[in-house]
């Protein structure tokens, strides 16, 4: 069976990858930092499903050293999903060093890493990455530019660990579109959500589902690296 670690997948697209690749019969590692709680219930759902099929690992990734005890505590690894994210407004006037800090660590300098750390256990298995986006990576999205910078260099990120890492370990991207709607310190009012739907050729958001069945999709494209999809509903055809 294989093993899947999925970053930040407690809730909203996260667990849903996890729960497709469980699904696909996978072992699924569910990380989480602050939301300890759902994610134990989603690996109690899974165990119940599945006995010994889940466990959860509790890490900040903003914090080099417990990426170090990540790598330490994964014996065997088959995929790497990159898929937790700092996401946050910010103009370049208000911008400081601490947001710089607070999104690169997690956006960038985890997702690097984490591949550095699990490469020899991932190469043993003839295993993948996965990056989750953003189809901001290649067009900003205003006042995001810290986010935006993070995404591009995880796009980049994803080719050249792709180059370099062949090949024995392949690496691609999934960049989604507006999937769900962002929580906290980045919500967004009414007229800005209709406002975002009216540039989507397919009308709609899309769902976690659409991008946990595109990384099911690259996990198993054995003949594909160094690729990202647009899981955007045509979105960047409007752009
Ligand atoms: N939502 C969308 O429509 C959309 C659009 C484009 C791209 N994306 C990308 O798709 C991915 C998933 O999106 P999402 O909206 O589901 O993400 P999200 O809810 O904003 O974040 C996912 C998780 O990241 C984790 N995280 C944040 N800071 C962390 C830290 N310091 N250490 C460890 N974990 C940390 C959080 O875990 P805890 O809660 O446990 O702290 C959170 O649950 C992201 O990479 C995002 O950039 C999403």
């Amino acid at each position: 069976m294989k093993t899947a670690l999925v970053t930040g997948s407690s809730a909203r697209i996260g667990a849903e990858i996890i729960r497709v690749l469980h699904k696909n019969n996978y072992q699924v590692i569910i990380h989480c930092n602050n939301s300890k709680e759902i994610a134990d219930q989603l690996c109690n759902d899974l165990n119940n499903l599945r006995e010994n099929s889940a466990k959860v690992i509790v890490c900040d990734l903003s914090n080099i050293a417990s990426i170090d005890m990540i790598n330490d505590s994964i014996d065997s690894l088959d995929l790497l999903v990159n898929n937790a994210s700092v996401f946050y407004p910010n103009s370049i006037g208000e911008s400081s060093p601490e947001h710089w800090d607070s999104i690169l660590n997690v956006n960038l300098k985890a997702p690097f890493f984490l591949a550095k750390g699990l490469s020899e256990k991932l190469s043993s298995q003839n295993g993948s990455i996965i990056n989750i986006i953003d189809i901001h990576a290649e067009r900003p999205l205003e006042k995001h530019a810290i986010y935006n910078i993070s995404k591009a260099g995880l796009k980049m990120l994803t080719q050249t660990l792709a180059k370099e890492l062949a090949p024995s370990i392949r690496v691609n991207g999934v960049s989604p579109g507006s999937i769900l709607w962002p929580e906290q310190d980045a919500q967004l009012t009414d007229d800005d959500k209709n406002l975002m739907l009216k540039k989507i050729p397919l009308n709609s958001q899309g769902s976690p589902k659409d991008i946990a069945d595109t990384v099911l999709f690259l996990a198993n494209a054995n003949y594909i690296t160094g690729q990202t999809i647009n899981v955007d509903g045509g979105r960047t055809l409007a752009q």
